[in-house]
């Protein structure tokens, strides 16, 4: 369905019945990279999985934006279908959002999933790389991101064994708009350092890692993990970056174990 939430037309799937399981996807994709999880856990949660502003159907604001307007988005979308705390998740990017939504709205989020993901803020070096990525997207198109980032963003074994992933996720890449990746781009670059918020993320936590996760890898979600009060640790065997898509059972099966420890009461 879309929605006009923020003042801004947002492409959103909602899918089974229970408790409200926001999921955030990662970045330059879309929420259908989600549909894995959406077969596997949509007979015991309601999932609510939008398009991040400008990605996928969803509509790109014209000026430049932040994370955090991205995460008054989100909250607006929880206003918009009456849903007073959600289980958040997301993958890296949507990772950086759920800490950004959590810093804006505590009281709105029972529980977290972070998913291949880091909490710290982007070195001067990764800041350039970002600027010139958003400059590849505007002058070359998503084809050429797409092209520069799947190598990266899946596992060794995947990019041996799984050529139609790949395809996909190529194709996920491609379809979304070289505004949209270049905006998305200088929205990260400027996002700020989510470590001192750690130790205060009392709520349930389930970090999970692509053990081939090269951008955010194992070692950095076992030093998220240590810095948290919470937080519990799935390593999926196998996967990259985009371990959801990658080890979609293992990934799923995680979250479900997670999720079946507590109560939303
Ligand atoms: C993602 O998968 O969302 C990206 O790797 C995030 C990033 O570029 O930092």
């Amino acid at each position: 369905m879309d929605l006009t939430v923020n003042n801004l037309r947002l492409h959103v799937e909602e899918h089974g019945q229970g408790p409200p399981l926001l999921l955030l996807h990662a970045f330059p994709l879309r929420g259908a990279m989600w549909a894995p999880q959406v077969a596997a856990l949509q007979n015991r949660y309601r999932l609510i999985i939008p398009d991040i502003r400008g990605f996928g159907d969803s509509e790109l604001p014209g000026a430049g934006y932040t994370l955090d307007d991205v995460a008054q988005d989100l909250i607006a979308l929880l206003d918009q279908l009456g849903i007073a705390q959600a289980i958040v998740g997301g993958l890296s990017m949507g990772g950086y959002l759920a800490f950004a939504l959590y810093r804006q709205a505590p009281e709105r989020v029972r529980a977290l999933i972070l998913a291949d993901t880091k909490p710290q803020e982007d070195s001067d070096e990764a800041r350039q790389t970002r600027y010139a990525s958003a400059r590849t997207a505007r002058e070359q198109g998503a084809a050429a991101i797409a092209e520069a980032m799947v190598p990266r963003l899946l596992g060794a074994t995947t990019l041996r064994t799984n050529s139609a992933l790949a395809d996909e996720v190529r194709s996920m890449i491609g379809g979304n708009q070289p505004e949209a990746i270049a905006a998305a781009q200088e929205a990260m670059a400027v996002r700020p350092d989510s470590r001192p918020l750690l130790p205060q993320l009392a709520v349930p936590t389930l970090i999970v890692v692509g053990a081939e996760d090269l951008l955010t890898p194992p070692a950095d979600a076992r030093a998220m993990q240590a810095a948290m009060p919470n937080a519990q640790l799935a390593e999926i065997a196998a996967a990259g970056h985009l371990s959801n898509l990658e080890q979609p059972e293992q990934f799923s099966q995680a979250v479900a174990g997670f999720l079946a420890t507590f109560s939303m009461s």
